[in-house]
């Protein structure tokens, strides 16, 4: 089963939005595996965005993610990559589709709401940057009623 690595960015939290945006992901047929809240420090954001480093959005970036607290997450589910990107939207919501996170929610290209992984290989990398494998539990989803 494939996994990503969800941020619930600091905007989302501000605005009071965590909850509906947790509740697309799961609605949309995704599995919590993980989940914490804590306040990024100038380091993790660094190593989490490194592939930006020396873009001009770069500083203002890790100025944002670390201004106050997240939700991290690990979802998990089939194609869980794809199908978060497809529910988050375009990064620049002014893009991005009605009915995506980023669409419905959001009216900045930096202030986007959340972070999902690009890509499979990338998820474990960043996943690995805010949990330890006893975090990530392994559970199945079958109550049966
Ligand atoms: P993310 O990594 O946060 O899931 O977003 P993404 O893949 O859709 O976008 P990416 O290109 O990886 O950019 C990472 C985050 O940097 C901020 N950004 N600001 N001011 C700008 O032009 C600009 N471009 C990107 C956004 O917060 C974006 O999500
Ligand atoms: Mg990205």
């Amino acid at each position: 089963m494939e996994r990503s690595l969800v941020l619930i960015k600091p905007d989302a939290i501000q605005r009071g939005l965590a909850g509906a945006i947790i509740s697309r992901l799961e609605r949309r047929g995704l599995k919590i595996a993980a989940m914490k809240m804590l306040q990024m420090d100038k380091t993790l954001a660094q190593r989490h965005y490194a592939i930006h480093q020396g873009k001009a959005f770069f500083n203002d970036l890790v100025e944002f993610i670390t201004s106050s607290p997240i939700i991290a997450a690990v979802f998990e589910g089939e194609k869980a990559v794809e199908t978060i990107r497809q529910t988050m939207g375009e990064t620049d919501p002014a893009k991005a589709s009605p009915g995506s996170i980023r669409g419905d929610l959001g009216m900045d290209i930096q202030q986007n709401l959340v972070h999902g992984s690009d890509t499979a290989e990338n998820a474990e990398k960043e996943i690995a940057l805010f949990f330890c494998p006893e975090e990530i539990l392994d559970y199945a989803k079958d109550i049966g009623r």
